[in-house]
């Protein structure tokens, strides 16, 4: 597997994975007509536009064939964040090679470029019903912090973000 910065001509293959990891993960949280709804022609252009602008890093990994997944992150985004403080504003593997160590390949190379840059925190907002992604972020050291959880409506469902952060080193 080797991960790099994405290029111009990814976006096609990041929204792919974009709207298959929605449809799988989301399935029991969101309703099936929101997720049945999902475009991936207008997330194309979305990340076809980030790219262009070079609004924040986009890393993929490959294998020889295929995309298997992508991270983006970039300073933290809330309004309390500390200078310095970083976001893992979004992280979408292929369903089809979930449990196989794809997310934590990613994670781990966004992690040592966060590093470089000066960030030594880091942290994240997840579905509080997002189960596998909350056991993976607590595999990876982030924990849940004392901000209270966010509750909003999306496709028709009330749903509650909670927010997780971690330190960050260089191991
Ligand atoms: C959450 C997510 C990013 C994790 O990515 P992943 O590639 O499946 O994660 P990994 O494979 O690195 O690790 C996940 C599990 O596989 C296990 N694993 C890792 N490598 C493995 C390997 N080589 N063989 C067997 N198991 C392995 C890990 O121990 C971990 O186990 P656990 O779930 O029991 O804790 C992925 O499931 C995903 O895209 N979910 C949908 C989108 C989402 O929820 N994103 C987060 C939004 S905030």
């Amino acid at each position: 597997m080797l991960i790099r910065l994405a290029e111009p001509e990814d976006a096609r293959a990041v929204a792919e994975i974009h709207v298959e990891a929605w449809r799988a993960a989301y399935a029991s949280i969101l309703s099936e007509a929101f997720l049945a709804s999902l475009s991936v022609a207008s997330r194309q252009a979305f990340w076809a536009q980030f790219l262009a602008e070079k609004r924040g890093d986009l890393r993929v990994a490959m294998d020889v064939e295929r995309m298997l997944g992508w991270i983006n992150t970039g300073p933290c985004r809330d309004q309390d964040a500390a200078t310095g403080e970083a976001e893992i504003w979004a992280l979408y593997v292929s369903p089809e090679v979930w449990a196989t160590g794809v997310g934590r390949e990613l994670w781990a190379s966004a992690k040592a470029s966060l590093f470089k840059k000066g960030h030594r925190r880091c942290r994240l907002w997840v579905l509080a019903q997002n189960d596998r992604a909350i056991r993976f972020y607590q595999a990876a050291g982030f924990e849940r912090d004392e901000t209270p959880a966010k509750t909003f409506e999306l496709g028709g469902a009330t749903v509650e973000e909670i927010r997780l952060s971690c330190r960050l080193s260089v191991a």
